[in-house]
């Protein structure tokens, strides 16, 4: 049976996507917009960034640094173009193929530009358990985009992802740098969209518990968590 035999057959899903798919390209075609001859370098802040990214390597290792330095870029420009890409692979000298695989792997990797909010819904087997493919579908029902796509506003882009790390309080979804975790309500999905087009800041995390402890209450850890702006960039 094929995988879209496999989803549509399934009872309880609605045909929501003909074939489930990343927004990965792992053939990059030259465009207008996103071509080898298109400049880019670090701007000033991003330099010195890169530069105390790569004192932490030793030298033989530096390549090691490929992952921040693309996110970098990303965070520059707002997507991994080829540009970027050998940009990166210049600023590490290493080969540019060696860039090409790690971006073409890792969906945090945009290699085309996304929305203002890049929404990233996890559909792997705890999330999916959980229902995740309701969240997907109110997503669907409500931007009336599908994955890969973007609003014709370009407020908001789409994606299914694989894990991301928070399957204890699925169903959850990444919206830019914030989780949204026991997303388990339609109207809590619709809500936290309508928010961030409104300008408004919606509480981040879990939507029904204090972090990931159990329903009845936290057993262990009891100590005040880590305020995790204390150790991360302003910006992020
Ligand atoms: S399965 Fe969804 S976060 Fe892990």
């Amino acid at each position: 049976m094929t995988l879209k035999r496999m989803l549509v057959g399934r009872a309880s899903l609605k045909p929501l996507v003909s074939c489930r798919y990343g927004h990965i390209i792992s053939v990059h075609r030259e465009t207008k917009g996103n071509n080898a001859n298109i400049a880019f370098e670090f701007d000033k802040e991003n330099l010195e960034r890169a530069k105390s990214i790569l004192a932490k390597y030793p030298p033989q290792y530096k390549k090691a640094a490929v992952m921040p330095l693309l996110d970098l870029g990303q965070r520059q420009l707002g997507y991994t173009s080829i540009s970027v890409m050998n940009y990166v692979a210049k600023f590490l000298d290493i080969p540019p193929m060696r860039v090409y695989e790690v971006a073409s792997f890792y969906t945090m990797y945009h290699r085309k530009p996304v929305g203002k909010y890049h929404v990233q819904v996890c559909t792997t087997t705890p999330c999916q358990l959980c229902n995740s493919d309701s969240v997907m579908q109110t997503i669907v029902d409500h931007l009336g985009i599908k994955p890969g796509q973007t609003t014709p506003d370009g407020l908001f882009s789409l994606e299914e992802v694989e894990c991301l790390g928070a399957c204890v309080n699925a169903p959850m979804m990444q919206i830019n740098d914030d989780y949204f975790e026991d997303l388990d309500s339609g109207e809590k999905v619709v809500k936290i969209l309508d928010d961030l087009k409104a300008g408004k800041h919606p509480k981040v995390g879990t939507t029904k518990r204090g972090t990931c402890e159990p329903f009845s209450g936290p057993r262990v850890l009891k100590s005040q968590p880590l305020d995790v702006k204390t150790v991360t960039r302003d910006d992020l």
